[in-house]
């Protein structure tokens, strides 16, 4: 029971996206993707996801996603788009429903407001979607794909949740708290794969890292593996010091010329 890509390539018109990434993410784990802007991370998701035109594999739980039915993928896995807007007034709790709907726990009417609840934001259920702040919405929609693979395991089987920069308008305490929902998620006995760009929160939560520039994955491996001068300097084209203090030996990244 994995999520296994393999070899895959994407292009846009002429333009090569993806250039034969691979990566296998196991449940139990969560999988971060860094890099830089453009680099391929959220089109790496969509192959993963099913969402746009890819060549080479993906499996999912032992299963090619090119063989499986819709509600099968919904079933089995939850996707957090980069950037998610609802063309309809929606209250709070029917965004929350709409994960509910699309997932296999849509006898259990209780699982939206405990999804809600598990964001932070269980008073504000009756409140309109668009009035939200960036950050607000963005947990919502958190929310929303909680509901939609509420148990991380079920039949035996590792749910997924596949978040592209799932922290990404939140301050310093929401990130920490997405983070750790992730990470529950995960020792639950699910899959995360989250698309990152602070490399200090994907060193503190992340089991492992794949690396994308340009297309191709330059390194996959724990944070202590990959997160390193050479490889980070090199995927983002600017100096980068990394240090990692015992006893825990967490990496952490600062720019070289803040550590001067
Ligand atoms: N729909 C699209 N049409 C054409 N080019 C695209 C499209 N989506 C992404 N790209 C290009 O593909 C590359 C990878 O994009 P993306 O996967 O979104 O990068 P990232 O998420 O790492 O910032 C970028 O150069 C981007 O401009
Ligand atoms: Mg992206």
């Amino acid at each position: 029971m994995s999520l296994v890509a393999e070899n895959i390539r994407v292009s846009y018109g002429r333009r090569d996206a993806l250039r034969g990434v691979s990566l296998t993410a196991q449940p139990g784990d969560v999988t971060a993707i860094v890099g830089p802007n453009g680099s391929g991370k959220s089109t790496l998701l969509g192959a993963i996801t099913a969402s746009l035109p890819y060549r080479g594999r993906v499996c999912l739980n032992g299963e090619d996603i090119q063989t499986l039915k819709p509600w099968q993928l919904a079933a089995q896995r939850a996707v957090l788009p980069q950037a998610s807007r609802l063309a309809f007034p929606f209250s709070v709790i029917e965004v929350v429903r709409l994960g509910l709907q699309t997932g296999t726990a849509g006898d259990r009417p209780e699982v939206p407001m405990q999804a809600l609840a598990r964001v932070g934001l269980a008073g504000y259920a009756d409140r309109t979607f668009q009035e939200l702040s960036g950050g607000e919405a963005q947990r919502v929609m958190l929310a929303r794909v909680l509901a939609q693979v509420w148990a991380p395991v079920e039949d035996g089987q590792p749910r997924w949740l596949l978040l592209d920069e799932p922290v990404s308008s939140l301050d310093i305490a929401h990130q920490l708290q997405v983070m750790e929902i992730a990470r529950d998620f995960a020792r639950q006995g699910g899959g995360v794969i989250a698309v990152m760009h602070d490399l200090n929160l994907t060193a503190l939560f992340a089991d492992q890292v794949a690396v994308l520039a340009d297309g191709a994955c330059l390194a996959f491996g724990t944070p202590q593996e990959v997160l390193t001068d050479g490889t980070l300097s090199h995927a983002y084209g600017c100096a980068l010091r990394v240090s990692a203090p015992p006893p825990r030996n967490i990496p952490y990244i600062l720019p070289h010329a803040a550590s001067a």
